[in-house]
């Protein structure tokens, strides 16, 4: 897969790993909007260390990215991103460090028969409403903010707005859309929260 260049990254995808696509570049705009240099960033479901090396490239940052995804990890490395593996926030001990937690995460509705083989199914399949992993992660993710700090989301309309921001407001935070795009049949946007402590 030829690499790709942005905003002076330069990234090389592989095999099994999230190819990088509308969401991500929508979310990386956003991120370098919003990181000032210095911050602590941490990116959940790094995939290829697309959105982190644009933040680094771009910003005084050295993002913090996480995978379950091995061959996601072993990619964002040689991307340049520090790395560790953990099922969210599972291998985690760094509580209330982040300023900011990025999470494009697998967004999308997903039936038996629709998911993929391996590594590369977590990516995408966001469970049979698309929103599996987004509820976990918004019930663990208040714990690594630092006071004030915030979350950017990526969802599609796909997830379901009103639903995603249920799961928001049902764990105490408070959401405002600060991207939108629209792509074929489905609107992509990026979802700021703020923990209401
Ligand atoms: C849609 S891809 C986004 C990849 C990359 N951030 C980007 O925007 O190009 C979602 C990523 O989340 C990871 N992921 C899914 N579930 C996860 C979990 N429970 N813990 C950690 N990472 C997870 C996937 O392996 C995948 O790399």
């Amino acid at each position: 897969m030829a690499p790709i260049s942005y905003r002076n990254a330069y990234v090389s995808i592989e095999k099994d790993v999230y190819e990088p696509a509308e969401d991500s570049f929508l979310l990386a705009d956003v991120a370098v909007d919003r990181i000032s240099d210095g911050m602590n960033v941490l990116e959940m479901g790094v995939g290829s260390g697309f959105v982190s090396a644009v933040i680094a490239a771009n910003k005084n940052v050295e993002p913090i990215g996480c995978d379950i995804n091995p061959d996601a990890l072993e990619c964002a490395y040689k991307n340049g991103i520090q790395v560790f593996r953990s099922n969210l926030f599972a291998g985690l001990t760094k509580k209330g460090y982040f300023d900011i937690i990025l999470f494009n995460p697998p967004y999308l509705p997903t039936s038996e028969d629709e998911k993929v083989e391996g590594w590369l199914n977590y990516a995408f399949d966001g469970g049979v409403e698309g929103r599996d992993t987004i509820a976990t992660f918004f019930a663990e993710v208040s714990g690594y903010l630092k006071p004030g700090g915030s979350v950017l989301l990526f969802i599609s309309s796909l997830t379901g707005k009103r639903e995603v921001f249920d799961i928001i407001k049902r764990e105490r935070f408070s959401g405002y859309v600060v991207a939108e795009t629209r792509s074929f049949f489905e609107k992509l946007m990026v979802i700021e929260c703020k923990h209401n402590c």
